[in-house]
C-alpha cells in the first residue's frame, strides 16, 4: 500500500486545476442504463472510484470506453444483459447502489446487493427503497441482496416525501423517475449541485423535470430516453479541499474552475477565519490574510449548508487557529477517525458524539499517521504541509478513490510532497 510524505514547509504560491466532481460522476454514468443510446460524459474526474462504477456497469453489459486518459467516458447500454449488481462490486462502493432505481426503470427488474456500511458510518438505503416503492416497486431482501420487480414491467409516478435530505436517495429517485409512467414530486429532496448537475445530463437525454436546486423537483416520467454528452460539473469537495492549501500555510493559490456558488457556506466560514476569497475570470484565489487564522465553529448541513466532506479538512486549519473551535457533525455518525491522527501531530482535540472541540496550537509536529477515510486522508496531507517535519500517511488508497494526482497538484505551488509505493 502506497504511503505518502510530506515536508512540512514555507507557503504555497501557484495554480491548482480542479477536476470533474466524483459524486456528480457517480450518479452520472448510472444514466446509461436508461438509454439505449449513446451517453458521453467529458471533464470526468480520473479515480479508482470512476473505474469501480465502469466495472459495474460493464458486468451489467454496458460498454464503457474511457478516453483522453479517464477525462471522457463514452457508454453505450443498448441492453442490459445482466440485472444482477453483484456484491464483490456493490461492497468496494455504495455508489454502486445507484444502478438500482435506472436498471428498474428500463426493464422492470434488477438485484443489487446492499451496500453495507462503511467507516463513517452505517450508512442504510432504507430511503432509496422507500421511494422506489412509492412508485410501484416490489422489494424482496434476501440474502444480502435486493430483489426488486416493477409490476407490469414500469414504475408509475408517485409523491415521495424524504424524511430528511438524502443525496443518493433522491439520485436514486430521479434516475428512476425519469422513465416512470406520470408524475412524480420528490420533497424534501437534496439540493447539492450534483443533484443539478444529473437534471441537466438527464434535460439533455429527453426527461422533463423541474425544481432542481430547490427541495421540489417534479419530474413528468417519460417513455424513452436519448442519448446525450453531458460535461461534468467541478468538485466543489476538491475545490474546497484546495483552498485550504495557502489557507494552512500561508500564501496564494489560485484553484481554476473554482466557482463561489459552489461553495458558498464553506467560503463564508472562511472569510470569517481570516482567509480571503476572491473570484477571478479563471477561478478562485485563496489566500490567508494577515496574521493568525482565527477559530470558527462548524456545523456540517445538507447543501447549501456547510458540506460534510470538507468537515475533516476544515478541522486541521482550526487544529492551528488562534482560539478555540467546535465543529458539529450532523450527517454522518462517525465522522471523526482524522482527530486521533491530528492528536499524532500535537493537535488539541476533544470528540464527544457528534461534537469535536478543537483547542488552537502555534504549529502541529510531523509524525507517522493513518488514512482512515477519503476525506480524513486528505485532512492528514493538509496538517502535514504546515507541520514542523515529516507526515507520512499510510494507506493512500482512501485518498485515490477521490484526488486526482494530489503529489502533483500540492507540489507544482511548492509543496514538499512525494508519494512511497509501498
Ligand atoms: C453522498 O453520500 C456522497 N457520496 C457523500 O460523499 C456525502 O458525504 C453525502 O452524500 C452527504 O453529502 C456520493 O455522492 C457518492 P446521504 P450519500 O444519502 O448519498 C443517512 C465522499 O466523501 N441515510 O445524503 O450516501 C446516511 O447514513 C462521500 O465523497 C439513511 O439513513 O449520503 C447519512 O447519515 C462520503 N438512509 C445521511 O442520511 C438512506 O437511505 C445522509 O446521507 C440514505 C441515507
Amino acid at each position: 500500500m502506497d504511503s505518502i510524505l510530506v515536508r512540512g514547509g514555507g507557503e504555497l504560491r501557484g495554480t491548482i486545476p480542479i477536476a470533474g466532481a466524483k459524486n456528480a460522476c457517480l450518479t452520472l454514468m448510472p444514466a446509461t442504463l436508461l438509454t439505449e443510446e449513446p451517453l458521453t460524459l467529458t471533464n470526468a474526474p480520473r479515480l479508482s472510484d470512476i473505474r469501480t462504477m465502469t466495472q459495474l456497469l460493464q458486468s451489467l453489459g454496458a460498454e464503457v470506453a474511457s478516453l483522453q486518459g479517464g477525462k471522457v467516458l463514452s457508454m453505450s447500454s443498448w441492453r442490459i444483459d445482466n440485472h444482477t449488481a453483484d456484491y464483490d462490486i456493490v461492497r468496494k462502493m455504495r455508489a454502486s447502489i445507484l444502478v438500482l432505481g435506472p436498471m428498474l426503470a428500463r426493464d422492470g427488474h434488477a438485484v443489487v446487493s446492499l451496500p453495507g456500511g462503511c467507516a463513517i458510518g452505517a450508512r442504510p438505503v432504507d430511503l432509496h427503497l422507500k421511494a422506489l416503492e412509492a412508485m410501484g416497486a416490489e422489494l424482496d431482501l434476501r440474502d444480502g441482496y435486493v430483489h426488486a420487480r416493477a409490476p407490469g414491467g414500469r414504475l408509475r409516478g408517485a409523491v415521495v416525501e424524504f424524511p430528511f435530505v438524502s443525496v443518493g436517495a433522491t439520485e436514486n429517485a430521479l434516475l428512476a423517475a425519469s422513465l416512470a409512467k406520470g408524475t412524480t414530486v420528490l420533497k424534501n429532496a437534496a439540493r447539492e449541485p450534483e443533484i443539478v448537475d444529473l437534471v441537466h445530463c438527464l434535460r439533455r437525454m429527453g426527461a422533463q423535470i423541474e425544481g432542481e436546486g430547490t427541495e421540489t423537483i417534479t419530474i413528468q416520467g417519460v417513455d424513452r430516453l436519448g442519448g446525450a454528452t453531458h460535461p461534468v460539473v467541478t468538485d466543489r469537495i476538491e475545490l474546497g479541499t484546495y483552498m485550504l492549501a495557502p489557507a494552512i500555510c500561508g500564501g496564494e493559490v489560485e484553484c481554476l474552475g473554482g466557482r463561489l456558488d459552489l461553495v458558498g457556506a464553506f467560503a463564508e466560514k472562511l472569510d470569517e477565519a481570516g482567509i480571503s476569497v476572491t473570484e477571478t475570470e479563471t477561478g478562485l484565489k485563496v489566500a490567508r490574510k494577515n496574521g493568525r487564522v482565527k477559530a470558527v465553529n462548524v456545523t456540517t448541513e445538507p447543501f447549501p449548508g456547510f458540506p460534510t466532506d470538507l468537515q475533516a479538512q476544515m478541522m486541521a486549519l482550526l487544529c492551528t487557529a488562534e482560539g478555540t473551535s467546535v465543529l458539529e457533525e450532523k450527517i454522518f455518525e462517525n465522522r471523526f477517525m482524522h482527530a486521533p491522527e491530528l492528536i499524532r501531530m500535537g493537535a488539541r482535540i476533544d470528540v464527544h458524539g457528534g461534537h469535536a472541540t478543537v483547542t488552537g496550537v502555534e504549529k502541529l509536529r510531523g509524525a507517522p499517521v493513518m488514512a482512515t477515510d477519503l476525506r480524513a486522508s486528505v485532512s492528514l496531507i493538509l496538517a502535514g504541509l504546515a507541520a514542523e517535519g515529516e507526515t507520512v500517511v499510510s494507506r493512500v488508497y482512501h485518498l485515490d478513490r477521490g484526488y486526482e494526482h494530489v503529489e502533483e497538484k500540492l507540489g507544482a505551488c511548492g509543496a514538499q510532497i512525494e508519494r512511497i509505493a509501498g
